[in-house]
C-alpha cells in the first residue's frame, strides 16, 4: 500500500485539475437542455476510467443518459468490487445565490473546511466522490498494488430516477458479476468524525393537481361561492400531519418496524449537537414527529414533505383572481418494510378521499424506490470499518442516512450483491443548495482511504 500512497500525494494537484475540469461540464439530468453537456460527460468519464487504466470501456447508451462501464480483472481468484456513482448532478438554480458560478469551479475555505472546499454543482453530490475512485483505481494500478478486480459502472441519470438502470442491469448480471457494491454518494458525520452510512431511506414523489372551476375567476364575485382550489390544496396538504406531526395517511406506518430502545440507544451515542445543527441552518429550534430525536426523524422513521406549490397569481402587484387550477409536488421517504407502490397508492386514496366535493384530484406517481439497510458484521462493513481506522486514526461509526439512492436495493435485488457505502461529503457541504462543495481534506481523504478498503476485502475474502 505505501507505493499506492505515495502515487496519491505526488500527484494530488493533477487529481484536482482533472475533478474541476469534469466539474465544468453542465450535466444537469433533469432538463433537456443539457443533453449535449450530460452526454460529454459520459465521454469524459470514459476516457477517465481508460487513462486511469481500465480495460473493456464502454459508454452503454440507454433509452435516456449513458452508463460508463469499465473494469480491471487482473486475477479471477480475486473478490470483484463493483463501484457505483453517478455522473449528472442537479439543476443550480437559484443561480443568483451562488457566490461563484456553479460550473466554474472555484476553491475556498470555510469554517468547516478550514484547507479549501470546491463550490460547484456536483463537486460532493457525486462528481469529486465518484472521481475519488477513479483516482483510488489509478493508484493502485500504477502502484501495482491494486488487490481487487474492479467494475466501474458510472450513470447519468441518478438524480431523475434512474429508470434506465435498472434495465442494464437486469441485462447484464454477467458483465456486473462480483463480490461487493462499492459507493461514495452518502456522506459522513464530520471531518474528525468519521462513519460508514449503513442505511439509506426509500422514496414514493407524487404530484398532485387540484382542479376547481373551469376557468379563473373574479375573487369578488366568486369569492366565497366556489371551492378555491388553492385554499382547499393547502387544507387538504396540511391534514396530512396530525398535531405530533404524524402522518395521517391510513396505513402509512403499518410495515413500519419500531427499533428496540437498544438499537436507538446505539444510535443516540452517534455525536450530535442541537445547538450547532440551529445554527447551522439559523433556525430557533428543530420541528418535528413527537418522541423521536432529531437523528431519528432524519433517518429512521418516515416522512411526507411538499417540495413545491404553486397556482394562482404570483406576478408582480395584486391580481383579484381565484385559480381555477392547484399543484403541489409531494415527497415521502420510507423505512425498511414500506413498499414505494404501495405507499404511493395509500397517498392517492387518502388524498381523494379528502377532497371536498367541489373539486377534482389528480395524484400523479413520480419515482419511488425502496429502503436500504446493509449489514455491520459483514467482510464489506469491516474492511471498510478498517480503512478509515487507517487514514482517520479512529473508528468510524455506523450511521443510518435520511437520503434515498433508489438504485441500491434494486442492484441487491437483480446482482444479489450487498453494499458499502464509503460516504466523504458532509450535511454542511450544501448538495442539491446553492454554493454545494466538497472539501480537499474529504477529496484527498476518501482517495487515501479506497485502496485500504480494496486490501482489507481481499485479505477478509480470502
Ligand atoms: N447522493 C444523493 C443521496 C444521498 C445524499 C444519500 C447524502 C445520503 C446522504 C443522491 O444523489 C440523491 O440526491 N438522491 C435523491 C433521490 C433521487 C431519486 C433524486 C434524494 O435523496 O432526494
Ligand atoms: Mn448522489
Ligand atoms: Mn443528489
Amino acid at each position: 500500500m505505501q507505493a499506492t500512497q505515495v502515487y496519491i500525494q505526488q500527484h494530488k494537484e493533477k487529481f484536482l485539475n482533472e475533478l474541476l475540469e469534469l466539474l465544468r461540464i453542465p450535466s444537469i439530468s433533469a432538463d433537456p437542455a443539457y443533453a449535449g453537456d450530460v452526454q460529454k460527460t459520459a465521454e469524459a468519464v470514459s476516457a477517465h476510467l481508460k487513462q486511469a487504466g481500465a480495460d473493456n470501456v464502454q459508454i452503454f447508451e440507454t433509452a435516456g443518459y449513458p452508463i460508463v462501464y469499465g473494469e480491471k480483472i487482473t486475477d479471477p481468484a480475486l473478490p470483484t468490487v463493483l463501484v457505483y456513482g453517478h455522473y449528472d448532478v442537479q439543476p443550480a438554480d437559484p443561480i443568483e445565490l451562488w457566490t461563484s458560478p456553479p460550473f466554474e469551479p472555484a476553491i475556498r475555505k470555510t469554517a468547516i473546511h478550514p484547507e479549501g472546499a470546491i463550490f460547484a454543482r456536483g463537486a460532493c453530490d457525486d462528481k469529486g466522490q465518484m472521481f475519488m475512485h477513479v483516482k483510488a483505481f489509478e493508484a493502485m494500478v500504477q502502484a501495482g498494488e491494486l488487490a481487487c478486480n474492479v467494475k466501474f459502472m458510472i450513470e447519468g441519470e441518478e438524480e431523475v430516477g434512474s429508470a434506465n438502470l435498472g434495465i442494464f442491469v437486469a441485462a447484464h448480471k454477467e458483465l456486473l458479476k462480483a463480490d461487493i457494491i462499492l459507493v461514495s454518494d452518502t456522506g459522513m458525520l464530520a471531518n474528525d468524525t468519521p462513519s460508514i452510512t449503513t442505511g439509506l431511506r426509500g422514496l414514493s414523489y407524487v404530484e398532485v393537481e387540484v382542479t376547481g372551476p373551469n376557468r379563473d375567476l373574479h375573487s369578488g364575485l366568486y369569492g366565497g361561492c366556489v371551492a378555491n382550489p388553492i385554499n382547499v390544496l393547502t387544507k387538504m396538504i396540511a391534514s396530512l400531519h396530525d398535531e405530533n406531526e404524524h402522518i395521517t395517511i391510513p396505513g402509512f406506518y403499518e410495515k413500519v418496524q419500531e427499533l428496540t430502545q437498544a438499537e436507538r440507544d446505539e444510535m443516540g451515542k452517534a455525536p450530535f449537537s442541537h445547538e450547532a445543527y440551529c445554527k447551522a441552518l439559523d433556525i430557533a429550534d428543530v420541528y418535528g414527529e413527537k418522541g423521536y430525536t432529531t437523528p431519528e426523524r432524519g433517518s429512521i422513521r418516515p416522512t411526507l414533505d411538499v417540495n413545491g406549490i404553486w397556482g394562482g397569481y404570483t406576478g408582480e402587484g395584486a391580481k383579484t383572481v381565484i385559480a381555477s387550477k392547484a399543484y403541489a409536488k409531494i415527497s415521502m421517504r420510507l423505512v425498511p418494510h414500506q413498499l414505494p407502490d404501495e405507499i404511493t397508492e395509500l397517498f392517492r386514496k387518502h388524498f381523494e378521499s379528502i377532497a371536498p366535493t367541489g373539486v377534482k384530484v389528480v395524484v400523479k406517481p413520480h419515482h419511488g424506490g425502496d429502503p436500504v439497510v446493509t449489514p455491520v458484521d459483514s467482510i464489506g462493513y469491516q474492511a471498510a470499518s478498517m480503512a478509515y481506522e487507517q487514514t482517520f486514526g479512529k473508528k468510524p461509526i455506523p450511521v443510518r442516512s435520511g437520503g434515498s439512492i433508489p438504485i441500491i436495493a434494486l442492484f441487491e435485488k437483480e446482482l444479489g450483491l450487498k453494499t458499502v457505502m464509503m460516504g466523504f461529503g458532509l450535511d454542511s457541504d450544501a448538495i442539491h443548495s446553492p454554493n454545494e462543495h466538497y472539501g480537499l481534506f474529504n477529496f484527498y481523504k476518501g482517495i487515501e482511504t479506497i485502496p485500504y478498503f480494496f486490501r482489507h476485502f481481499a485479505e477478509l475474502s480470502k
